[in-house]
């Protein structure tokens, strides 16, 4: 049987039939806020890049915190920017320092309401802006880096947070943070790994989000995105290491990624929409040329359907509260 028997139209007639059949729905609860605190503000700082998205000052971070637990939003990814940068990252280690202090600020606010987690990468505390240390020669020291990572873990541990986030793309990574959380009495921190994340240009805004000095390229540990296979080992040797999720980064522009890991692993599989996606769509709209919320919605079924279990996205609260 075919045309004029079959038609696939039947099904898109009324909003009511085109909902009973629809293959993907979205949740508040699949969706991740990411969120910036810079240490010293007193009021919360616009970034030019990112039109919606501030810097908080402390106070603001967790009044910003309790409203995205009101839209129902599954958890909340923290960055820290420090007053002073130095060549460790010294800030990310130190229990003062300006991300663990606004962990213990939001968990504080939001007790366990939501998922906190932490970025867990030296990025936003180095001088230099890379995610690791630099070895004499200048190039990113893989095996002292980690050290660094044990450390900050144990501390963002014990600020509270329920999720560490290491996204720096050492090798040994997880392995790393997992022993150091184990032996410091944090068994039940769980790892969130940025299995695969792509030397991507789409990171642009971020950078400005972070005040990241970065001289040159992070593309001796982020990955080509020319490649795919790489990534499906990225991911199998993470969670061989012990992670609990695996990220893939970006998302809109990586969906085979997204849909080849998921197939691959059982371990829940996030996807991080990242700044540049969000820049690109909110300056489009800003001239009219897109449907904003439109398009919000449409990115956030794709990565959905393409098989993220969950998503970081700029729009979480917007799009939670769109989906009541
Ligand atoms: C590293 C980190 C970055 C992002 C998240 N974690 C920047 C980078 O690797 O260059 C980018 C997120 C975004 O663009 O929204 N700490």
């Amino acid at each position: 049987m075919g045309f004029p028997e079959i038609r696939p139209r039947r099904l898109r007639t009324t909003p009511a039939m085109r909902r009973l059949v629809s293959e993907t729905r979205l949740h508040p609860a699949e969706l991740i806020l990411p969120m910036f605190v810079k240490e010293g503000l007193t009021e919360p700082r616009p970034i030019a890049s990112m039109p919606g998205v501030v810097q908080h000052s402390r106070e603001s971070l967790r009044k910003a915190a309790a409203e995205a637990v009101e839209a129902g939003v599954g958890g909340i990814m923290l960055f820290g920017i420090p007053l002073a940068k130095d060549p460790t990252g010294s800030g990310g280690i130190d229990p003062g320092g300006i991300l663990n202090v606004a962990v213990r600020d939001v968990v504080s606010e939001v007790g366990s309401s939501t998922v906190v987690m932490s970025d867990l990468c030296l990025d936003e505390f180095t001088s230099h802006g890379h995610c690791g240390v630099l070895a004499a020669d200048g190039s990113v020291d893989n095996d002292a880096t980690l050290d660094a990572y044990a450390q900050m873990a144990v501390a963002q541990a014990a600020a509270g947070v329920h999720v560490v986030g290491p996204s720096g793309m050492m090798d040994g990574q997880v392995g790393v943070v997992r022993r150091a959380l184990d032996e410091a009495g944090y068994a039940d921190v769980a790892i969130l790994a940025y299995a695969v994340k792509y030397a991507s240009a789409f990171f642009g805004p971020f950078r400005d989000a972070v005040e990241s000095s970065l001289e040159g390229d992070r593309r001796t540990y982020q990955q080509d995105p020319a490649n795919l296979r790489e990534s499906l080992r990225e991911v199998e040797l993470d969670v061989a290491e012990g992670a609990d999720m695996v990220m893939v980064k970006p998302a809109l522009p990586y969906l085979d990624v997204v849909s080849a890991v998921r197939q691959r692993v059982d371990v829940p599989v996030a996807a991080y929409q990242v700044s540049g996606e969000y820049a690109m769509v909110e300056a489009a709209a800003a001239n009219g040329w897109l449907d904003r919320d439109r398009v919000m919605l449409e990115t956030l079924h794709s990565i959905k359907r393409a098989g993220a279990s969950m998503i970081l996205t700029y729009w979480a609260v917007d799009a939670a509260r769109r989906l009541h």
